[in-house]
């Protein structure tokens, strides 16, 4: 059994608080990120028609698991019964989203099933995913992690998020598909397949 990462995350219920007594410790850039997400995720959520405070919250608990060293994400998938594919194998650090699912999910019995998807698939996205989803997704990507190598989509995003979702959805995908070899990424299959979702509705509009 891998170290228990999360002992010491406690949800009393007043979530920022939870999550900065946990995360600020540990990763205090982390921590500056995901209150930035949180604080776009809520905005987005009240133009697009979501719950602010899921909004919030998805994003507040999104990257949970950056305490987990790297080369332990995958012993610690297992750990949390977080199915495994192949691709997860391949690109381990798409599963820091998957692990903090399977955590708020244990020990947050409040949180609902979009919620969860929204932590869940918030690297890679996946085709049919509900408007959480894209709204923690695109918060995620505008408010970016410092430790994101490269930034330069973050314009084409901005722009397209005046339009609609998908196409600030999209326009980061895009920018990950198009400029693959490279970044040198091993693109995630729900990554492609959220991409290709989106083309296509963009094609038919
Ligand atoms: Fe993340
Ligand atoms: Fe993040």
């Amino acid at each position: 059994m891998p170290e228990d990462y999360f002992a010491a995350l406690i949800f009393t219920g007043d979530v920022w608080r939870d999550i900065r007594d946990f995360m600020s410790p540990r990763r205090p850039d982390t921590w500056r990120h995901v209150q930035a997400v949180a604080e776009v995720a809520g905005r987005l959520a009240a133009r697009f028609a979501v719950l602010p405070e899921e909004a919030r919250f998805a994003g507040l608990c999104h990257d949970l698991a950056a305490v987990v060293p790297k080369d332990k994400l995958i012993a610690v998938a297992a750990a949390w019964d977080v199915p495994l594919t192949a691709a997860d194998r391949q690109i381990p650090q798409v599963l820091h989203g998957p692990i903090a699912a399977a955590v708020v999910s244990a020990r947050w019995p409040g949180a609902n099933q979009q919620v969860l998807d929204a932590i869940r698939y918030h690297t890679t996205l996946r085709a049919g995913a509900g408007t959480l989803e894209k709204v923690v997704f695109v918060a995620d990507k505008i408010a970016y992690d410092p430790t994101t190598p490269r930034t330069d989509y973050m314009m084409a995003v901005e722009q397209a998020v005046q339009t609609s979702l998908d196409a600030a959805a999209f326009a980061y995908l895009d920018f990950v598909v198009k400029h693959q070899a490279e970044l040198g990424w091993k693109l995630h299959p729900n990554l492609l397949a959220a991409h290709g979702e989106l083309a296509q509705r963009a094609a038919l509009e």
